[in-house]
C-alpha cells in the first residue's frame, strides 16, 4: 500500500479501524476518527482505575510492574511541557522506561534521513513511539513506514502540525465525562469552543471526539481568519449535531451564554504565522484581541455549573480570574492529561483489562 493509499484508507471508518486497532486494542493513535464511543468509555474507565489504584499502596506496585520491559521514546520536534511531561509519567506510573528526544537536530533527521528510515531505526529499540511534529502527516508517515517493516511497533501522535492532539482531545473527554458525571454526562449537551480553530490542533481533535456522544451543539466563536474549515463542520453536521459559527464572545454569550455546558478556550496560535508552527520571537505581540478575551465581567453571563476548559498554554483569552469559578477544570485537564496517556499505553500494551480486574477486586470503582 502506498503512502497515499493508507493515507485515503484512513479516511474511511471500516478501513481506519483495521489500520489503527488489532484485537479491538488501539495501536496507532493518529486521528480522533479512529475512536468510537464504547473505545472512549472503556478508555475513560481505565484512566479512573489507574487514578484510584495509583493512591492504594497495593495498587501502585501492581501498577509499576505492567509494563515493565516496555520501552518509549518520545519524539518532539516542537517544544512541549504538559504533553510531552505527562506522557513520560503515565509511562513511570505503569513501569515502562522512556527517552525523550527534544531537540530534533540533535538526531539524523538534520542529516536528510527519512521518516521511514528513523523510525524503523528506533522501532529496533524502542516498543512505541510517541511523536510531535509540526507536519500534519508526520505521525501518519511513520504509523505507513512501520506498517511495511519487520517490527511494527505503535506510533502515538502527540500533536500533528495544525491538524490534531488526539491525546489531548482524549484527556478532555475524560475531564468533561467526569466533571459532567452528577449531571447526566455529555449526551445533550452544548458545547462552545473559542479561539484559533483553524490552527488549534486541541479544539479541532475535540470537536471530532464530541460526534461520539449525542451532543446537543458544538459552536464555535472565532475571528473570519480562523474559522473551522467546512470539512469539519460538515464532519460534525453528518453526525446530526447543530453547529453555529459565531465572530464575537461577548454578543454570543449574551444571547446563548445560559445554555452553554461547557467553554473550551484556545489561545490563538501565532506560531503558525510565519507557517512553521515553531516558538514565535520573543518581543513580538503574543495575545488574541479583545473579541476573543473571556473577560472577568462575562461572568453574569454563562451558568456557575459551566465548565471551563483550556488545552494551555494559554496567554489572555482565560484570564487567572476565572480560576474561582467552580467550573473552572484546567489544572485538572493537565493532571488527567498523565491518567489518560497511562490508560492508553495500557490499552496498546495489552495491561488494561488487568487493571480494571484489579480495581474491582480491590473495591475501587
Ligand atoms: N496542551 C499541550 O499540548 O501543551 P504542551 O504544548 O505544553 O504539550
Amino acid at each position: 500500500m502506498s503512502f497515499e493509499e493508507y493515507k485515503a484508507a484512513l479516511g474511511t471508518s471500516a478501513s481506519r479501524r483495521a489500520l489503527l486497532f488489532r484485537d479491538g486494542r488501539p495501536f496507532h493513535v493518529l486521528l480522533s476518527q479512529q475512536f468510537s464511543r464504547d473505545d472512549l468509555i472503556h478508555l475513560t474507565d481505565t484512566a479512573t482505575s489507574i487514578r484510584r489504584l495509583d493512591r492504594h499502596r497495593d495498587g501502585r506496585d501492581f501498577l509499576r510492574g505492567l509494563l515493565r520491559g516496555i520501552r518509549v521514546m518520545n519524539l518532539f520536534a516542537q517544544p512541549s511541557t504538559r504533553t510531552a511531561e505527562s506522557f513520560i509519567a503515565a509511562a513511570d506510573k505503569l513501569g515502562a522506561t522512556t527517552r525523550l528526544v527534544a531537540d530534533i537536530r540533535t538526531s539524523s533527521f538534520s542529516k536528510g534521513e527519512t521518516v521511514e528510515d528513523s523510525v524503523r531505526t528506533l522501532s529496533s529499540f524502542f516498543d512505541t513511539i510517541v511523536t510531535r511534529h509540526p507536519e500534519d502527516d508526520f505521525a501518519v508517515r511513520a504509523a505507513w513506514g512501520l506498517q511495511r517493516s519487520s517490527r511494527p511497533i505503535p506510533v502515538v501522535s502527540a500533536g500533528s502540525g495544525k491538524s490534531q492532539h488526539v491525546t489531548q482531545s482524549l484527556l478532555d473527554i475524560y475531564t468533561l465525562r467526569y466533571s459532567l458525571e452528577q449531571r447526566g454526562g455529555i449526551d445533550g449537551r452544548t458545547v462552545l469552543l473559542v479561539g484559533d480553530i483553524l490552527r488549534n490542533r486541541a479544539a479541532r481533535s475535540l470537536a471530532y471526539l464530541l460526534t461520539k456522544f449525542d451532543v446537543a451543539r458544538v459552536d464555535f466563536v472565532s475571528a473570519k481568519n480562523y474559522l473551522p474549515e467546512g470539512g469539519l463542520v460538515q464532519y460534525i453536521e453528518k453526525h446530526g449535531i447543530k453547529v453555529g459559527v459565531d465572530d464575537n464572545l461577548e454578543s454570543y454569550l449574551k444571547r446563548r451564554g445560559g445554555e452553554v455546558d461547557a467553554i473550551y478556550m484556545t489561545r490563538l496560535q501565532q506560531e503558525w504565522d510565519k507557517g512553521d508552527g515553531q516558538p514565535t520571537a520573543k518581543g513580538g505581540e503574543l495575545g488574541t484581541e479583545d473579541a476573543f478575551v473571556l473577560k472577568s465581567e462575562f461572568r453574569s453571563l454563562i451558568r456557575e455549573d459551566c465548565v471551563l476548559m483550556h488545552p494551555l498554554p494559554r496567554v489572555n483569552e482565560l484570564p487567572e480570574s476565572w480560576e474561582d469559578h467552580p467550573g473552572f477544570v484546567v489544572w485538572r485537564q493537565v493532571r488527567n492529561g498523565m491518567w489518560m496517556r497511562a490508560a492508553l499505553f495500557a490499552a496498546i500494551h495489552g495491561a488494561d483489562q488487568e487493571i480494571r480486574a484489579r480495581a474491582v477486586r480491590l473495591g475501587l470503582v
